[in-house]
């Protein structure tokens, strides 16, 4: 077998050239990183499980007719998927305070935001991914407003059934980070979701003890992190055989090491749509009267910021 040609890459995943024009192989790292690069670690198998866990949610997300890059599955490790054009910006969805955003708003973590709401940063490490309203999204021509509307729709959808999927596994989703791509059929630009949904993209937590089942334990040193991705990968039934993940190595590419090259494909012309939210289930056993923005109350420990 060839060699794969690298394309890019990122802190979590490389990306390779894929077998037809127009695709990407995307193969999941055990590495982790957080506060923007400061901290570096690795969490074993955690390339597995991601990768298989986005599969199976991007395909989920697939079947309901929100468009994602996830063509199909390759091997443990990788997938290939629609090169697209990275919108650069981490949308976020919070249904309840945590991390950054409970420390800027002084709320507890695990108060819940009554419904969801969704928050933009521009997606550069250098700059530490700041945070971004429409106006300099607008200004800076990140994104046209018709694909800020869409991405907003498909962002709360992609969280309405998100949070239902993991709650019949047990899961309370607390807020999860994703990223849009451009792309393009002929002459018509599609919105499509891109990169990952895992417990690096997510906040997880237990629904009946409220135990972190995310990159929080890595972030905050909370032991255990190998352990809470298989569980969550267990309870999606997205490895049946979870003592795979701790021995195996197999998915790895023999190519040399892949630097940044370039990221895929160009910009070109808005698209449209709208959105409407719903509230989440109810707030987690912990969790105090909802937040009015700025609570009174001290936030718990949280971290500086989020990958
Ligand atoms: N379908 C796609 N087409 C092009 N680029 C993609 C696609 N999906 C994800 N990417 C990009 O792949 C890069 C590698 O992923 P990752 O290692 O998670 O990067 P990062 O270090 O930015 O977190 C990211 O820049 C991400 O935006
Ligand atoms: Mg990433």
């Amino acid at each position: 077998m060839s060699p794969k040609t690298p394309i890019y890459e990122g802190k979590a995943k490389k990306l390779f050239e894929g077998p037809e024009p127009g695709t990407l192989i995307a193969h999941y790292k055990d590495d982790a990183t957080a506060f923007n690069n400061k901290k570096k670690g690795t969490i074993q198998g955690k390339g597995i499980i991601n990768n298989k866990i986005s599969e199976f949610l991007m395909s989920r997300l697939n079947d309901m007719g929100i468009p994602t890059h996830f063509i199909r599955g390759i091997n443990m490790r990788e997938q290939l998927v629609r090169a697209v054009d990275i919108i650069p910006l981490e949308v976020i969805v919070r249904n309840y305070a945590a991390g950054s955003f409970a420390e800027r708003f002084g709320a507890f973590e695990g108060e819940s935001l009554g419904s969801p709401m969704t928050e933009f940063c521009l997606k550069d490490d250098r700059l530490g991914d700041p945070f971004v309203g429409e106006d300099h999204i607008f200004a800076f021509g990140l994104a046209q407003p018709e694909e800020i509307d869409e991405i907003r729709h498909y962002a709360l959808r992609i969280n309405d059934f998100l949070s239902g999927l993991f709650y019949a596994h047990g899961i309370r989703l607390i807020d999860l980070k994703l990223e849009f791509g451009r792309f393009y059929e002929g002459d018509i630009e599609l919105i499509v979701l891109a990169d990952e949904i895992s417990p690096d993209t997510c906040r997880l937590w237990d629904l009946n003890t409220n135990d972190k089942m995310d990159k929080d334990r890595f972030r905050r040193d909370l032991g255990k992190t190998e352990e809470a991705y298989r569980e969550v990968a267990r309870r999606l039934g997205v490895l049946p055989n979870v003592s795979v993940v701790e021995t195996a190595s197999f998915g790895e590419t023999a190519t040399a090491s892949a630097k940044p090259v370039k990221k895929a494909v160009k910009a070109k012309a808005p698209a449209k749509a709208k959105a409407k939210a719903k509230a989440p289930a109810k707030a987690p056993a912990k969790a105090k009267a909802p937040a009015k923005a700025a609570a009174k109350a001290k936030p718990k420990a949280a971290p500086k910021k989020r990958k």
